[in-house]
């Protein structure tokens, strides 16, 4: 029997093997013919908050202006039904596929299966576990923040401003996604390394603003020192000063409040003095990722990472960059 990779099941078992069999046995990326117009596809992995509309919004409108026809599809927070949206686009003989993978494992075997059937393949915002699939052998690159970066950022400014406050409560985002695992990666390095701070807890709210919520009160309830929250993203910030509120708190005195992300609701929050500060995330993606297919079709050498740069919004800031926010 010829081995393909689709006979390689994702654990962390077959993931050594499924790597080298990929950088052996295929060396070269699809290619992208030059064209005037090319039928592109978007997965997007979920549209339940602000930063995936813009997001949504900023990669259709970039397609309408530029004339190209845009596959898109919602896999409505569903790492199974975004696979089966790229196998659709696929079936469609999209040019292109652009992929925010929901999780870092699950989404590997379609984009295996596009590269097989020759479709180049564009990661945005979010990455995919680097044993198994690799930029320039298995996709073309990977267009995004640094979120080891952003959690880094956040953990120094707390460090550097965290006025006695030091009990730590921690809302991750979604369970094996990129972000969520490089968010935790960046703060918690910076906390490991002063010793003055604790995190007490670490739950995931699922990037989501009721779970947020519900999983803030469980843990205030469970801790009721604590005196910081992190939150991997800004829908669970606002999710955790319901819950703060709830609690007969102050949001902002009793409890610091930090995100990712820096869209404009969070701006303003950190104007009223509830939000004490939040690194940016971009998601306007649409001018780098169409831009980024046509250097790949013109033959450019595309790096492996194409990283956006990030605003950070704290009380001195927030007011002269609430308009620039997203
Ligand atoms: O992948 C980026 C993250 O995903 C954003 O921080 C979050 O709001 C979104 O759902």
């Amino acid at each position: 029997m010829t081995l393909s990779r689709r006979h390689f099941i994702i654990t962390a078992a077959g993931a050594a093997a499924a790597s080298a069999f990929a950088q052996a046995a295929f060396a070269d990326l699809p290619k992208l013919a030059k064209k005037e117009t090319y039928k592109v596809g978007f997965a997007q992995t979920e549209s339940n908050n602000p930063w995936r509309l813009a997001q949504t919004a900023s990669m259709q409108d970039e397609a309408a202006k530029r004339g190209w026809q845009l596959v898109y599809t919602d896999a409505a927070g569903s790492a199974a039904k975004q696979v089966s949206d790229v196998n659709s686009m696929i079936a469609q003989g999209v040019d292109l596929i652009f992929l925010a993978p929901r999780e870092e494992k699950p989404l590997i075997p379609a984009i295996f299966a596009a590269r097989d059937a020759g479709i180049p393949v564009i990661l945005l915002d979010r990455s995919v576990d680097a044993t198994l699939a690799k930029p320039g052998v298995d996709y073309v690159t990977f267009i995004g923040s640094d979120f080891i970066e952003e959690g880094k950022r956040v953990g120094d400014w707390l460090v550097a401003n965290a006025n006695g406050k030091s009990k730590i409560l921690e809302l991750e985002g979604t369970t094996g996604s990129s972000p969520a695992n490089d968010r935790k990666k960046g703060f918690d390095d910076v906390i490991a390394a002063n010793s003055g701070f604790t995190i007490l807890a670490s739950q995931s709210g699922d990037f989501a603003r009721d779970k947020g919520r519900q999983v803030a009160e469980t843990l205030l309830q469970a801790h009721p020192d604590a005196d910081v929250i992190y939150a991997h993203n800004d829908e669970m910030a606002i999710g955790a000063i319901s819950a703060i509120e709830a609690a007969g708190k102050v949001p902002g005195k009793d409890i610091l409040i930090l995100s990712i992300d820096g869209g404009k609701e969070i701006v303003q929050l950190i104007i009223d003095g509830k939000v004490a500060a939040a690194c940016e995330c971009s998601p306007l993606f649409g001018p780098k990722a169409y831009d980024t297919a046509v250097a790949y079709a013109a033959g450019d050498t595309i790096p492996g990472k194409l990283i956006n740069p990030d605003r950070f919004y704290d009380a001195t800031n927030a007011k002269e960059s609430l308009a620039a926010a997203y």
